[in-house]
C-alpha cells in the first residue's frame, strides 16, 4: 500500500518535469545554431562580466534624521594664518551664553604669509578641487569613497629656509565648544575675560600694522576626517585696507560617514562671506578682524556607502543567462523561419501557388 502511493507521488513529480528528455537521435546540430550558441554565450559573458563591475561598485546613499545629541561637545579645527605679528592678534571663541571659551588649544606660530613655491603649487590644488566640488557635487561622493584612515591633508611645512622677517601668525589647533551657537574670532590683541565680559587689549597695536588679509587652510568642525574637504579650505583673502572686517556666516551639519573604509562623526557646513572696510566716519561701524559665526543645524545626516547585496547580484545574473538564452533562441527561431519564406517559397520555387482551376 505505502509503495503504492509512492510509486505514483513518483510519477506525479515526473509529470511536473518542465524539461522534457528529448533523445539524442532527435537533437540535431546545425552551423547557424551553433553560431548563435556562440553569439549568446559571449554576450552572456560580457554581461556577466560588466555585471559583476556593477556588483563591485558602491554608492553613497544619504539620510536625514534629527540630531538628538545636545550635551556633546563639538571639536573646531583651526588652522588660519594672518598677515599681522603674533604678538599682536588674539582668537578666541565667545558662544550663544556669552562664554568665554579657552582657547588654550590654539597655537600662535609666527610665519611668512607668502607661500613657498610647494605650498603654492598645494594651496593651487586645493583650490582647483574646491572649484570642481563647487560644480560637480557627485564628486564629494568620490572624495568620502577614497577617504582613508591617516594624517588629515594639512599645508606641507616650507621647504627652504626663511628668508623674510616672520611678519604673520599661524593660528593652529583645535578647541572644544558646546553644540551651540557661537562666534570666533581674531581681532587684535590678546583677549581677557572679565566678570561682564571680554575684551582685547589692543592698546599699544598701531593701526598701520592692522592687515587682516588671512589665508585659511583648514577649518572644520568635529573629527577631522583626512580626505574630507571643507568648504572654506583653501581660501584666501588680501585687503589694501588696514581696517577690514571678514565675516563668515557659517551652518554646521553634523555628519556621520560610513564607508568600507571608516566611520566617522563630522560635520560639514555651508557658508556665507561678507567682508567690508570699517569706516566710523561714513557709517561703517564695527571692529576689524576676521568673524567666524557659527550655528549648528538641527538635522543629522548619515552617509553611508552602500553595495548590491549578493542575492540580488545573482537574481541578476539569472535574468542575464536565462534571458539571453531564449532571447537567442527565439530569434534564431524567428531569422530560421524568415529564411524559410524568403529563400524557399519566392527564389528557389520549391512553393509555388497553385493555379486556380479553371472550372471556377
Ligand atoms: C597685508 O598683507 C598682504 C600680504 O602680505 C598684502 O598683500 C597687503 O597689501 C597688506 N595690506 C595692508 C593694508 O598692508
Amino acid at each position: 500500500m505505502r509503495r503504492l502511493s509512492r510509486r505514483k507521488a513518483l510519477s506525479l513529480v515526473k509529470e511536473l518535469d518542465a524539461f522534457p528528455k528529448v533523445p539524442q537521435s532527435y537533437v540535431e546540430t546545425s552551423a547557424s545554431g551553433g553560431t548563435v550558441s556562440l553569439l549568446a554565450f559571449s554576450a552572456m559573458t560580457v554581461l556577466t562580466v560588466l555585471e559583476f563591475f556593477v556588483y563591485r561598485d558602491t554608492w553613497m546613499k544619504y539620510e536625514y534624521e534629527v540630531d538628538k545629541d545636545f550635551s556633546s561637545k563639538m571639536r573646531i579645527n583651526i588652522d588660519i594664518t594672518v598677515a599681522m605679528k603674533c604678538q599682536h592678534v588674539g582668537a578666541d571663541i565667545l558662544d550663544l551664553a556669552e562664554t568665554m571659551i579657552t582657547s588654550n588649544g590654539l597655537k600662535y606660530e609666527p610665519v611668512i604669509f607668502e607661500l613657498s613655491p610647494q605650498q603654492r603649487l598645494w594651496h593651487r590644488t586645493l583650490q582647483v578641487i574646491q572649484n570642481r566640488l563647487g560644480e560637480q557635487h557627485s564628486l564629494q561622493d568620490v572624495l568620502y569613497k577614497t577617504v582613508l584612515k591617516g594624517a588629515p591633508t594639512a599645508l606641507p611645512p616650507r621647504e627652504d629656509a626663511a628668508s623674510e622677517p616672520l611678519s604673520a601668525c599661524r593660528i593652529h589647533g583645535h578647541v572644544y565648544v558646546n553644540k551651540v551657537a557661537g562666534n570666533f574670532h581674531i581681532t587684535v590683541g590678546k583677549p581677557i575675560h572679565h566678570p561682564r565680559g571680554h575684551a582685547h587689549i589692543a592698546a599699544f597695536v598701531s593701526h598701520e600694522t592692522y592687515n587682516f588679509s588671512h589665508r585659511i587652510d583648514h577649518l572644520s568642525f568635529g573629527e577631522e576626517v583626512p580626505g574630507v574637504l571643507h568648504p572654506l579650505d583653501g581660501t584666501q583673502k588680501t585687503t589694501s585696507n588696514n581696517n577690514q572686517m571678514f565675516q563668515y556666516f557659517i551652518t554646521v551639519v553634523p555628519i556621520k560617514l560610513h564607508t568600507y573604509q571608516v566611520s566617522a562623526d563630522t560635520h560639514q557646513f555651508s557658508v556665507t562671506e561678507r567682508e567690508r572696510v570699517i569706516d566710523h566716519a561714513a557709517g561703517s561701524h564695527g571692529v576689524s578682524g576676521i568673524f567666524v559665526k557659527y550655528d549648528t543645524s538641527s538635522l543629522m545626516v548619515t552617509v553611508s556607502e552602500q553595495h548590491m547585496p549578493l542575492w540580488q547580484f545573482l537574481v541578476r545574473l539569472c535574468g542575464i543567462v536565462g534571458g539571453v538564452f531564449s532571447t537567442t533562441g527565439m530569434l534564431h527561431g524567428f531569422v530560421g523561419f524568415c529564411f524559410d519564406v524568403v529563400c524557399c517559397r519566392f527564389k528557389l520555387g520549391v512553393y509555388k501557388p497553385r493555379d486556380v482551376s479553371p472550372d471556377q
